[in-house]
């Protein structure tokens, strides 16, 4: 099964395909996680990805399509695999469907997660992460542990510099501009299950496993 998380900066693609991955026995591809592990590993991608980021913009598609293109070859996306934070453009969204129809296979759902901007800048302004293991915390429903050590993994916990207030606008202008135009591009095709996201984390979840049947 190939599965698209789509929605909003904060909407909770990364709280949910923790639960996704682990029911559907699917790899997760995160390419935010993906450029956050080769910034902290000061490789060429991360430097590249490193400003876009932190403004709150859009990786150009080249980067991101090499390293999806490259993430895909990896045996275990044989048996399907879920896409969080990809694609985010027409051109990311065109290329993708592209690759999958040359190996006879194609997306099965794009789960929709929508919820008030106003949550959203709430939701992302309060997010812990850590910087090992990706695990996230909220200040308020949900706080790391004092210390600001990860107690899975040892990892520093850290605010991201693009959950900062200047970073948060940007980010939702680049959506509904950028990505927005994906929901009737995956609306013409069918694949669209939408999600009352601004519910409880598990509330979520089932609404999401009910979509998904
Ligand atoms: P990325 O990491 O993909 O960021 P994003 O899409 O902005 O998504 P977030 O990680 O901010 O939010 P989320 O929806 O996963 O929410 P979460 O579950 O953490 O991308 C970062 C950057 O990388 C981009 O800006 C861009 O520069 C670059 N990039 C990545 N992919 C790219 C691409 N394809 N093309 C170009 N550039 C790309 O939840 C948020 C908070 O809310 C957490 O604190 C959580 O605990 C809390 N929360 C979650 N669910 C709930 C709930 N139901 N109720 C209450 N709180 C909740």
């Amino acid at each position: 099964m190939i599965i698209v998380l789509l929605g909003p900066p904060g909407t909770g693609k990364g709280t949910q395909a923790a639960a996704i991955k682990e029911r559907f026995s699917l790899p997760h591809i995160s390419t935010g996680d993906i450029f956050r592990k080769n910034l902290a590993d000061g490789t060429p991608l991360g430097l590249e990805a490193k400003g876009f980021m932190e403004r709150g913009e859009l990786v150009p598609d080249k980067l991101v399509l090499e390293l999806v293109e490259d993430r895909l070859k990896n045996p275990d996306t044989e048996k399907g695999f879920l896409l969080d934070g990809f694609p985010r453009t027409e051109v990311q969204a065109t290329q993708l469907d592209k690759a999958l129809s040359s190996q006879g296979t194609g997306i099965d759902h794009v789960v929709l997660l929508l919820v008030p901007d106003e949550v959203i800048v709430g939701r992302l302004s309060g997010r812990r992460v850590c910087k090992s293991c990706g695990h996230v915390w909220h200040m308020d429903f949900n706080p790391p542990p004092a210390g600001g050590t990860c107690p899975d993994c040892g990892g520093e916990v850290y605010q991201r510099a693009d959950d900062m207030a200047e970073a948060i606008e940007n980010r939702l202008l680049v959506y509904k501009k950028e990505t927005g135009p994906l929901i009737s591009y995956y609306e013409a095709k069918g694949l669209i299950r939408q999600i009352d996201g601004n519910q409880s984390p598990q509330l979520v979840q089932e609404a999401i496993f009910k979509a998904l049947g």
